[in-house]
């Protein structure tokens, strides 16, 4: 008999060593992926955002390399509270938003936002503020475009939210989001009065221009619709920062 001892594979100190070997080099593989694919991640999102707001810019060509129509957009930091713009601003600042003023459902914002402008010839085309709020399952994400009077919207997109398919995505069809284009966030007062109403526009009756279509059967994401629209425009949101472009109009 020999003294050696015999190597036992299925020993429950070699299962485990075996185990936890595997489980170490795993997380190493999936912690150094997460870490080198961090940068392209970071790059990938950039690009979907410019891609989105070419989009409701109405910029995007297919086809069209991200990079240079985005060259056409200015990026600039806006001061909520003033309408102004800050260029060293702190961008983790956050405001909450009182109770009777989140129309959103978003309990808090940032105090300083970046918009995006388009411009030609040094004049400003479309002012694209980011925008976002509570629908009825989910917090929905966009960006809304409005003309330089600060009052006609150009375009609202929406690229992210968990509303139902079928009924509470309709925003995202192409006959919705092209029936917002020319309706007026203003009245006579700095108060928004854009809402999407039950039914659809009767275009031509009264007070149709600050109307969108509502969303059979999703009256409820509708109504968030209504509510982060207004938010954001409003004297609590972009409402300043509007308001100096339509005293400058
Ligand atoms: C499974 C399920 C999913 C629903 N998803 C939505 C939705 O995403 N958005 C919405 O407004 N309503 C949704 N609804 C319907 C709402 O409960 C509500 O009935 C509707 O918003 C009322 O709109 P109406 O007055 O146009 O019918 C859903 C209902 C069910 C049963």
């Amino acid at each position: 008999m020999s003294d050696k001892k015999e190597f036992d594979r299925d020993s429950i100190s070699n299962t485990l060593i075996i185990a936890i070997g595997l489980s170490l080099v795993c997380s190493i593989i999936v912690s150094s992926a997460a870490i080198v694919l961090k940068p392209v991640q970071a790059k990938n999102e950039e690009a979907f955002r410019q891609r989105i707001i070419l989009d409701v810019a109405g910029l995007m060509e297919p086809g069209g390399d991200i990079d240079t129509l985005f060259a056409s957009i200015e990026t600039r930091t806006v001061e909520l509270a003033s309408g102004t713009y800050k260029d060293d601003a702190d961008m983790e600042a956050t405001v909450a938003i009182p109770d009777q003023l989140d129309l959103a459902g978003i309990s808090q914002r940032a105090e300083n936002v970046d918009v995006y402008l388009v411009t030609n010839n040094g004049r400003v085309e479309q002012i694209i503020l980011p925008v976002y709020g509570k629908g009825l399952w989910s917090t929905m994400l966009g960006y809304l475009a409005v003309a330089p009077d600060g009052n006609t919207i150009k375009g609202l997109r929406f690229y992210a939210h968990g509303e139902t398919p079928g009924l509470g995505d309709q925003m995202d069809k192409e006959s919705w989001r092209a029936q917002v284009a020319g309706k007026k966030i203003y009245g006579d007062g700095d108060e928004p009065v854009i809402r999407v109403i039950k039914g659809l526009v009767q275009e031509g009756s009264a007070g149709s221009e600050h109307m969108f279509d509502g969303m059979a059967g999703a009256t409820l994401t509708g109504n968030g619709i209504t509510g982060l629209v207004q938010y954001w425009t409003g004297p609590h949101g972009f409402g300043p920062y509007l308001k100096n472009f339509r005293e400058a109009g």
